[in-house]
């Protein structure tokens, strides 16, 4: 593999962990202020988060590249409404779109035609959670401002559930 595509793929590694921690962080933050529904959204968006982080894992070891950890950065995001916690995801999903992009371009100028296709899944998941986080912002934009439809939006996103990834390596 080649060196740049390599260093990329491993330090996307970290940044899925750091998504990881950042939605775990959201989840926290929603858990204080009482709504669960919101808390469960984002505890599940994190799970997700360490999936992909598994997968670009998973797929160095099997191309028999070595795999180095770096440390975590802290979640250090302080919110003063619940708005702004759904505007700093959708921010999010579109600097790891940039991210995934940036391994895809670095691998197609290579001609590494596998990890273009290990990130297919990838570019089609971004366009998936930047409209997952769009949609939330609509939603509260609409709702949030009413407590019974808040209520009712809470009870929404805590139907929730874990799914695995569809890809499997
Ligand atoms: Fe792993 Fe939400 O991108």
């Amino acid at each position: 593999m080649q060196a740049n595509v390599h260093k990329l793929l491993n330090q996307q590694i970290n940044k899925e962990f750091y998504s990881a921690y950042l939605y775990l962080d959201f989840s926290n933050y929603f858990e204080d202020a009482g709504l669960d529904g919101f808390a469960n959204w984002y505890k599940i968006q994190a799970q997700e988060e360490r999936d992909h982080a598994m997968l670009f894992y998973q797929y160095l070891q099997n191309e028999n590249q070595k795999v180095t950890l770096e440390a975590i950065p802290k979640p250090d995001k302080v919110f003063t409404c619940h708005l702004d916690v759904l505007k700093a995801g959708l921010e999010h999903e579109e600097y790891v779109t940039a991210l995934i992009n940036e391994i895809y371009a670095a691998a197609y100028e290579v001609k590494d035609f596998r990890t273009m296709q290990f990130l297919d899944w990838f570019v089609k998941e971004q366009g998936e959670e930047e409209t997952n986080a769009h949609d939330l912002i609509t939603k509260m934009e609409l709702f949030g401002s009413d407590p019974k439809s808040l209520y009712m939006l809470n009870q929404e996103l805590a139907a929730r559930v874990y799914t695995a990834p569809s890809l499997v390596l």
